[in-house]
């Protein structure tokens, strides 16, 4: 069994897998991008330059005026070592979840704290739980180790199957990986639900859960698994600050969790990966309150123009909480994918029980008047 990673191989699983999808071949081959079907597998994607991107589930919005200032401020210490700016970061970020800073652990993006998680519970083989679709990137980095990947279904509804997933933990059941609200699908599971899922299963095993898009809910909705962590349990949560705070480019996320999981995680993680600037633009614009009721709001109108689009032609989806939205594909994918880059937009294509389904991140509202006029032209 291959225990130990080159940093090339890590490089290339840990960008290809967070960027998450083909950018050209020769690139594909070196960065082992991840196709989330047969479509996406042959298709490489011509080039990104003036293509509406939404393919990535990125913000449209971002990143905020706090953030630009926060990033302008400190490019006169560019040339320090952030190792006092991280230390202050964590105080921040322990502070505002309530816990102390050896509860946390800040990676380049939540990406790559899920591969240094994929590998903690993946090095030894054993399983990782999860349904499927869900962000994959956990698992495909556990798998490197030779852990298998156990998958149950979603619901009808396209949302997380709690009760599946609680029977089928097995013996060597390693870690559960869930995701709420879950990408591709954008669906959400009561968190009264997950709760009770997570303080259950997490005495026999560790729970990850993957809180990326935690924000785009309205505030009474956002309901963290960090309560969980404070009472001790084995549930480790991430976040990151790539989605509603718009900062997907200046690669920054954190994990919270008791402080022995946090110990035993970073053990893989990278040298130093801190950037100065993603301190400070993370630093500047958490917790900013207006900007992130500005994004949920543009984004909610944006949405509706593709969820209106889909209700006229009565296609089902997925109730999506998110910036974007999964449902089945009218043609075969490789079609889609081709013909909407033509037109100059970029989209995803899922497999998923012997079906192809489209997932398509939410840009502004143009930008989605202009996806469905285009999407409607040929399908
Ligand atoms: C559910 C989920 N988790 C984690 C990530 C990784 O994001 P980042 O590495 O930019 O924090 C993504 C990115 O799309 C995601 O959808």
């Amino acid at each position: 069994m291959k225990t130990q990673l080159s940093r090339r191989d890590w490089f290339k699983s840990t960008v290809a897998l967070s960027a998450g999808f083909a950018l050209s071949s020769s690139l594909v081959d070196k960065l082992m991008a991840a196709p989330m079907g047969k479509a996406e597998a042959n298709f490489q994607i011509k080039g990104l330059s003036g293509k509406v991107r939404l393919n990535s589930n990125e913000n449209p919005y971002g990143p905020s005026e706090k953030a630009r200032q926060g990033i302008i401020q400190i490019l006169s210490e560019a040339n320090r070592y952030p190792f006092t700016s991280i230390e202050d970061f964590k105080i921040l970020l322990a502070k505002k979840e309530g816990v102390t800073p050896d509860h946390i652990h800040v990676g380049a993006g939540s990406g790559d704290l899920l591969c240094q998680a994929g590998t903690t519970f993946g090095i030894e083989g054993g399983r990782i739980l999860s349904c499927y679709p869900t962000f994959p990137l956990l698992m495909s980095y556990s798998q490197v180790f030779n852990a298998k990947w156990d998958k149950v279904d979603l619901n009808e509804k396209l949302e997380y199957n709690y009760d599946a997933l609680a029977s089928a933990i097995k013996s060597d059941t390693k870690l559960i990986f869930i995701c709420n609200p879950n990408n591709p699908t954008g669906t959400l599971v009561d968190s009264q639900k997950v709760k009770s899922f997570c303080e259950e299963v997490s005495k026999k095993v560790p729970v990850y859960a993957d809180e990326a898009y935690l924000e785009f809910l309205e505030p009474s909705l956002q309901v963290s698994m960090v309560d969980l962590v404070k009472k001790g349990m084995n549930v480790i949560v991430s976040r990151t600050f790539s989605k509603v705070y718009g900062l997907a480019g200046m690669r920054i996320g954190y994990l919270v969790a008791k402080p022995e999981l946090i110990r035993q995680i970073s053990k893989y993680g990278g040298d130093f990966p801190y950037s100065q600037t993603a301190i400070a633009a993370a630093t500047a614009t958490l917790g900013d309150e207006a900007f992130m009721a500005m994004v949920r709001s543009k984004n909610e109108v944006a949405r509706k123009v593709l969820t209106d689009y889909l209700d006229q032609h009565k296609v089902m989806y997925g109730k999506s909480y998110t910036n974007f939205v999964f449902f089945p594909a009218q043609k075969d994918g490789k079609t889609i994918l081709s013909k909407m880059e033509e037109r100059g937009y970029l989209m995803r294509i899922w497999d998923y029980q012997q079906k192809e389904w489209c997932r398509v991140s939410i840009g502004t509202e143009d930008e989605m008047k202009g996806f469905v006029k285009a999407f409607a032209d040929f399908v």
